[in-house]
């Protein structure tokens, strides 16, 4: 058995009292939260952000009690795993309190994993507190090689800072994973290239394609790339396995024979990967989304600010679970308008 054969860490049974609130209406159990704990961030991606965003005025936000109260509502309804993301994360004020928090629940054994999905240019500073508050395996976005065009799609950001912040979070022990979203215009030729540069540092990549989240700037259409090609072209040089790891999330994942490491792919555009999904969203202004590509949402924040307990809480939650959509109805032609009116930095990846 080679590494790659091994299963990930499944989730642990829900605990008996707690198994029927995050049960849906079609028996899929959620066991994964996804946290986002800011609308803002560092960089302007192109394919996520337009230009000049408006951001959530601060009170809409959570504050960092609020999260942690809403996440502890949700581990002790059975949530197992929780990913912080944003926008991006790390930019998020006092994100290491709440992951102190969080990190309790670790230890007392409520929880199985903590993790975060990032842009990298706050990894050098941020990476050896995150190791030590028992994070494992962090997601870090990259989608080119090349630093001008690393500028050009980021708008603005530095390629050498995320570079430098993968290396210190691999310093600090972390699992690192690459995100590259598959552009056709910008990124297809250089798919291979950002697999080898992963691949030789014993980092998994993921390959995404675009959705179509949010108005941004330009048209969405001329850049979807199917991962079926992609996949394609890498099964013209190299020897891919599939594996049958499953995460309980959309990734398929491929070994490569030729290097040794691990390819993901995420196309929610050409794959129905709905009827295993185990997880929910919860945006920075506590909204639960149970579903990535339908505009269904549970308002969390009004029961908690109009002095809700944490069983009124725990009741919106199952409430908003018990009607979870069977699936997504994401589809690329429509042109630029956007399947869902929220922006991926507003729900989190
Ligand atoms: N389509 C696909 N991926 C996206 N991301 C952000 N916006 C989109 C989009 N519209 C990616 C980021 C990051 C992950 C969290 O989601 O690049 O890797
Ligand atoms: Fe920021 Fe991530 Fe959106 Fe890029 S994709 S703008 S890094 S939130």
């Amino acid at each position: 058995m080679t590494p790659y054969d091994a299963p990930f860490a499944q989730p642990a049974p829900l605990r008996s009292t707690a198994g029927s609130a995050l049960t849906d209406g079609l028996g899929r159990k959620v066991t994964y939260l996804r946290l986002s704990v800011t609308d803002r961030c560092d960089l302007r991606c192109v394919y996520c952000m337009a230009e000049h965003m408006r951001f959530l005025p601060k009170a809409e936000v959570l504050t960092l009690e609020e999260l942690n109260r809403l996440a502890s509502v949700f581990i002790d309804l059975g949530v197992r795993k929780v990913r912080l993301t944003g926008g991006e994360p790390l930019m998020r004020k006092g994100i290491l309190d709440l992951l102190e928090y969080l990190s309790g629940h670790l230890a007392s054994g409520a929880l199985d994993e903590i993790t975060l999905t990032t842009n990298g240019t706050q990894l050098a500073k941020f990476a050896p507190d995150l190791a030590r508050l028992g994070l494992k395996r962090i997601n870090v976005s990259m989608d080119t090689l090349k630093p001008d065009l690393f500028r050009r799609l980021t708008r603005g950001g530095d390629l050498t800072v995320v570079q430098a912040g993968i290396e210190a979070a691999r310093a600090a022990g972390l699992a690192v994973k690459i995100n590259a979203v598959a552009l056709a215009r910008d990124n297809r030729a250089e798919i291979p290239a950002l697999i080898q540069w992963s691949h030789a540092r014993g980092l998994d990549i993921t390959l995404i394609e675009t959705m179509p989240m949010g108005e941004i700037d330009e048209d969405r259409t001329d850049q979807f790339l199917s991962l079926a090609e992609v996949r394609r072209d890498l099964d013209s040089f190299w020897t891919l396995r599939d594996l049958p790891l499953n995460t309980g999330g959309p990734a398929r994942y491929v070994a490569v024979a030729q290097t040794g490491g691990r390819i993901g792919f995420i196309t929610p555009m050409t794959h129905n990967f709905c009827e295993g999904c185990n997880r929910v969203r919860l945006t920075c202004t506590g909204t639960l989304h149970t579903c990535l590509g339908q505009e269904d949402a549970t308002d969390l924040r009004a029961v908690l600010r109009g002095g809700g307990s944490d069983a009124d809480v725990a009741a919106a939650i199952a409430t908003g679970i018990a009607t979870k959509p069977k699936g997504h109805d994401f589809r690329i032609d429509r042109g630029a308008a956007p399947s869902v009116s929220r922006h991926m930095s507003t729900t989190g990846g």
